[in-house]
């Protein structure tokens, strides 16, 4: 059996239609005993699985679903509601000028940084928490670049759970620390890179410390699927088709993941074609890209880079976990992987800035590579593109400042001011 394959028969171990598929060997579990991250048999990344898959049909509307947002799209997921605050249902954004500039049919960006806490984490948090309230634990960890850490100290604390994050020292953004901080979280700063937080918290994790949620929790992606469904649901509604393509940042390569399950979906419920499907397009940045190393070279897996540096602090991941079902959702989907430097970052988040979207340094890879391709006709001028934003603004003040304008002193006087403005 394939990994591309999302339809089997129904296992025994099923709860209720959903259960857990190995995606290297295809062993199945059952979805809510016992706590387990990746397989038993072979360690490969688990999946999880639906007997029933959805249509658009399935779907509640706005108004009428329960708290709306993610969970409208509960047919997909593994409950009907979970810890809420609410999340999801974030805008499509319209940027007329970029779309001149880049030169493309239509290009809208889907800002996830509209999230309750500021990022697309929330949407897999929420689903996330409510499979920790269900497997019953009381302690919930994530290594973090920030974000994952903001929305679990969030969501963990809205369930009356203890949350501890891991976060490589140095190199959080202001606004994520300040988050995980008031939301009460216990904050390790650890002397090493976000890929070494990730293998000690899946350390205390496997000696049962606590229970992780990380992308490499299946249940994560479930509820970062939706973004999928979103941009499928609001692109067709407003300009009459699917997206071409999205073109995503890439840290630990969950989003991707989570978005060709999406489509996968989506496809074996009948609910797309196969031509539908967007081609997924990865950005790195060129100091953390070891997934445009691996797509460039063919590889079936990601080397881990040791060392990694970018201003994109959210991306500076050199051990892409997820990479197992994300190098297929690229290459099955006919997208590709680029890598972008910082100086494209910064001016890929001014000119979204110009436009009123506020993101974070992450978030603007998206725009960057975006460019990138289009200058190199990777991306045809007949497509229509949506680039995921990933973050908010705010969660990098000192990122924002240092690429905007100066602040300029004036004395507390209108002529005065009038004069300084003139000269
Ligand atoms: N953009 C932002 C703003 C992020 O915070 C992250 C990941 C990504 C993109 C990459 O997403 O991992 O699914 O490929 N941040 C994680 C964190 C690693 O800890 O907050 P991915």
């Amino acid at each position: 059996m394939s990994y591309l394959e999302i339809t089997q028969d129904e296992p025994a171990e099923a709860t209720d239609g959903v259960w857990l598929t190995c995606i290297e060997c295809g062993e199945t579990f059952a979805p809510f005993e016992g706590i387990r991250y990746t397989c038993d048999d072979c360690d490969g990344l688990l999946e999880v699985r639906y007997a029933d898959l959805p249509t658009f049909e399935d779907f509640g509307d706005e108004a009428s679903a329960f708290h709306g947002g993610v969970w409208r799209y509960s047919a997909a997921l593994p409950f009907d509601t979970g810890v809420t605050l609410p999340e999801g249902n974030t805008p499509l954004h319209e940027v007329p000028r970029l779309e001149a500039e880049v030169g493309v049919e239509r290009l809208r960006v889907k800002h996830e940084g509209m999230n309750p806490t500021g990022s697309f984490k929330d949407r897999g948090m929420t689903v996330g928490v409510r499979v920790a309230q269900e497997v019953g634990v009381d302690r919930l960890a994530c290594a973090s670049t920030g974000n994952t850490s903001a929305a679990l100290s969030a969501y963990g604390s809205r369930a009356g759970l203890e949350v501890l994050v891991l976060l490589p020292e140095g190199k959080v953004a202001a606004g994520k620390i300040a988050q995980a901080s008031l939301h009460g979280a216990h904050i390790l700063e650890v002397d090493g890179n976000f890929d070494r937080c990730l293998d000690i918290v899946q350390n205390l994790a496997d000696r049962g410390e606590a229970y992780l949620l990380n992308s490499l929790n299946p249940f994560r992606l479930e509820g970062q699927k939706t973004i999928g469904l979103e941009i499928m649901e609001q692109f067709r509604d407003e300009e009459g088709h699917f997206p071409d393509r999205i073109v995503l940042p890439v840290g630990n390569a969950g989003n991707t993941a989570a978005l060709y399950k999406c489509f996968r979906e989506l496809e074996a419920s009948g609910a797309i074609d196969a031509e539908d499907v967007p081609k997924l397009t990865g950005v790195q940045a060129e100091g953390s890209a070891p997934m445009v190393e691996a797509i460039e070279k063919g590889w079936d897996h990601v080397e881990r880079w040791a060392d990694v540096e970018t201003i994109a602090t959210a991306i500076r991941i050199g051990n892409p976990v997820n990479a197992p079902k994300a190098l297929p959702g690229i290459r099955e989907t006919d997208g590709t992987a680029v890598a972008v430097s910082d100086d494209e970052i910064t001016d890929a988040q001014r000119t979204l800035a110009e436009e009123g979207v506020g993101v974070e340094p992450a978030s603007a890879t998206s725009i960057a590579g975006l460019r990138k391709l289009r200058e190199e006709g990777e991306i045809g001028a007949d497509e229509s593109v949506v680039c995921l934003t990933t973050g908010h603004l705010l969660k990098d003040p000192d990122a924002a400042v240092a690429a905007g304008t100066e602040p300029e002193p004036v004395p507390d006087d209108t002529d005065k001011v009038l004069e300084h403005l003139r000269s």
